[in-house]
């Protein structure tokens, strides 16, 4: 008769025990045990608790490959989740596994899990053997059969959807609660995003703003939609709006810094002279000295050019794919010092210059941060991070089986976002949504995002590139350019420990047919298999396994924070950043007044809508989980512990420097404080 002590540890979260019967079983290289209930004295798996019980077969089981749970209902209770954290069996030989689970397990359900740490123990000798393990690694028939059904099963449960033609494919699932549990969102997630929402409605409800079609009569009125949500930049925002050099500075700080390049040379089509802004360039700096020094910076939507725009109230709206010219002047302030808002210079398209009056420039302006918001909402922030990080995920869940070190890796910052994209296509795509209330409506930012994902390179992700390719290494007071560096630094040297750790040879990563699946089905799912993009479609080498995953970690973490947790700060003023303008833009000089500019604005009940948007998408929720923090303890072996811990370091160090330079900055940015950053796209 062999012994096996069987510890259970159920989750501390305070919905995560169960009245349910769990039942176990061990699988081994000489047989399995019965199918055994767990059964103690009161009540067994209650949160937070760790209770022992035993298994007791005939003869040993050999080395242990499996442990089996399996959960069904007590009678008279409803559906009772259970969180289970891990469970460790010491062997009659003395040996102590552990095999994590970290997941909620529903009624029914049967979870199979493998063992993570070997830890044997006798006298002072121990061994620790590897956790992960990659396909080819994998040694015993049972265990290599199991890892063939689980990604037949996973390649069944997971599939690929075509949201729109020439989009990222998407997950399969319309709704949230048609997931995997364990990929739904936390219980208190859901109820503080409901309150949120219930709130937020109550308010515009009570004020007769909710579906209001009136116009605004006042600019002050504006700060009539939300009495109670302010944030300092918010305010700020309100106060500084129509100032040139808050307007040069959303360029690198605001929520979309991805926009301006360094202009050595003016665009055939835009046929700026010296004589028009040379008396806003320093002490008669001409314009070709200043362009020559790298002090000019130019922003173009031409990629808007051509879209149709919706109608509204009968009326074609107008979407102007505007070129705007910034100068940096000698007190390191970036400028707007001209305006064209449609790209073929023409009698009706003037260039709007700072000395025009001051409508005229605030309207031209407003066009321009109007397809700003437009490009930062629907590409930068909702397909350049929640929808390509999507493509990441399913292709992951579809090819790469748990006990994967790359699954393990990649897991926790893929957290929450198949609920909260599932949330995003409907509030921000479809009907009654952000896009729908835009200038372009729903089918114009589709097409918007189709042209977006055919010009998006590999490099453009690659945040180094991304600045060089730019021409924006040496612009000062950029601060996203600044803490994003030294971000992505610090998650390249992580993710290059882990990498290098499972991965000793390009040889081993050429090998790894799971690992070639996975960035092959991204290629051609999540970039639909564009050459010319430079995407990777398989991995040759270490070196380029290490730029892929911190591309991945560095999106859905920094990147999205950058985009994602400025949107109330800068969003919430409409005057300042619009996703819907009414009126025409200017075509002649001298015809507008303020009257003009409150015409422009969307209604009273269309700003309270992009408000709230901005509210519900930047707001911190209490379950979020900064970056670097791994609580699912997947990785258990001590050198994977090590480099978490120095990663935690380093992200520490880099926060600590951040919040100091910030005491010392008028504006400060805070969107790349490691503290700040989430994991994962959960919001
Ligand atoms: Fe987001």
């Amino acid at each position: 008769m062999a012994t096996y002590k069987v510890e259970v540890r159920t989750g501390d979260m305070a919905d995560a025990g169960t009245m349910d019967n769990i039942w176990v079983t061990l699988i081994g290289t000489e047989g399995q045990s019965k199918k055994t209930k767990l059964d103690g004295w009161g009540r067994d798996f209650r949160g937070g608790s760790n209770r022992t019980y035993r298994v007791k077969t005939p003869s040993s089981l050999g080395t242990l490959l499996l442990l089996r749970l399996n959960k069904n209902p007590a009678l008279l209770f409803s559906e009772d989740l259970w969180y289970c954290c891990s469970v460790q069996v010491c062997t009659p030989e003395g040996a102590a596994l552990l095999f994590p689970c970290y997941r909620w397990i529903s009624r029914g359900e049967q979870v199979e899990l493998r063992e993570a740490t070997l830890f044997i123990g006798y006298k002072k000798f121990c061994f620790f053997c590897v956790a992960a393990v990659k396909a080819f690694e994998e040694s015993h028939p049972v265990l290599k059969k199991l890892r063939q059904q689980e990604l037949t099963e996973k390649k069944n449960l997971y599939q690929w959807r075509v949201y729109e033609e020439g989009l990222p494919h998407c997950t399969h699932f319309e709704s949230e609660e048609d997931l995997p549990l364990e990929l739904q969102r936390s219980q208190s997630k859901q109820s503080e995003f409901g309150q949120n929402v219930t709130a937020i409605g109550i308010e515009l409800k009570i004020k007769g703003i909710l579906g209001s079609q009136e116009r605004w009569e006042e600019l002050e009125d504006l700060r009539k939609i939300f009495w109670f949500k302010k944030t300092a930049l918010s305010e700020y925002t309100a106060e500084h709006w129509r100032d040139d050099d808050f307007f040069g500075s959303q360029f690198l700080n605001g929520v979309n810094p991805m926009m301006i390049r360094s202009c050595k040379q003016l665009p055939p089509n835009f046929p700026v002279t010296n004589e028009m802004v040379q008396p806003f360039l320093d002490g008669g700096l001409s314009l070709q000295t200043a362009l020559k020094k790298g002090k000019i910076f130019l922003y173009d939507a031409k990629k808007f050019e051509g879209i149709p725009p919706r109608t509204y109230n009968g009326r074609a709206l107008h979407v102007t794919p505007g070129l705007c010219l910034l100068y940096l002047n000698s007190e390191e302030l970036l400028k707007p010092i001209a305006i064209q808002l449609y790209q073929q210079p023409a009698e009706g398209n003037p260039i709007f210059l700072p000395s025009d009056s001051e409508t005229d420039w605030l309207l031209a302006k407003m066009f321009i941060r109007n397809t700003d918001t437009v490009e930062h909402e629907m590409i930068q922030h909702l397909m350049n991070t929640h929808l390509l990080l999507e493509a990441f995920m399913i292709s992951a869940l579809r090819n790469l089986p748990t006990v994967h070190p790359i699954y393990k890796m990649l897991t926790p910052h893929f957290r929450g976002l198949l609920p909260m994209n599932i949330k995003a296509r409907k509030l921000l795509l479809g009907p009654q949504s952000v896009a729908d209330k835009s200038s372009l409506g729903i089918k114009g930012v589709v097409e918007l995002m189709r042209r977006s994902l055919s010009e998006l390179t590999y490099s453009d992700l690659c945040l180094p590139e991304n600045i060089s390719s730019r021409g924006l290494d040496s612009v000062p007071n950029f601060y996203y350019r600044d803490d994003g560096l030294k971000l992505w630094a610090i998650i390249n040297s992580f993710v290059r420990a882990v990498v290098e750790h499972y991965y000793p040879s390009n040889t081993d990563v050429q090998r790894d047919s799971e690992l070639q699946d996975w960035i092959s089905e991204i290629f051609n799912y999540g970039f639909l298999g564009n050459m010319a993009s430079g995407f990777p479609q398989s991995f040759s080498s270490v070196q380029e396994m290490v730029k892929f995953l911190t591309v991945v970690i560095f999106t859905s973490s920094a990147q999205h924070a950058a985009v994602n947790n400025g949107q109330y700060d800068y969003l919430s003023w409409t005057p300042n950043a619009n996703m819907l303008l009414v009126t025409s833009p200017p075509s002649t000089k001298g015809q507008s007044n303020m009257q003009s500019v409150l015409d422009a604005l969307p209604s009273v009940g269309d700003s309270a809508k992009f408000a709230a948007a901005a509210w519900v998408l930047s707001d911190k929720y209490s379950d979020m989980v900064p970056l670097g923090s791994y609580p699912e303890e997947r990785f258990n072996e001590p050198a994977l512990k090590q480099m978490i811990k120095d990663f935690q370091a380093e992200l520490s160090d880099l926060n600590e420097a951040i919040t100091e330079r910030n005491t010392e900055l008028q504006v400060p940015y805070t969107y790349l404080l490691p503290s700040q950053i989430e994991n994962s796209i959960a919001i």
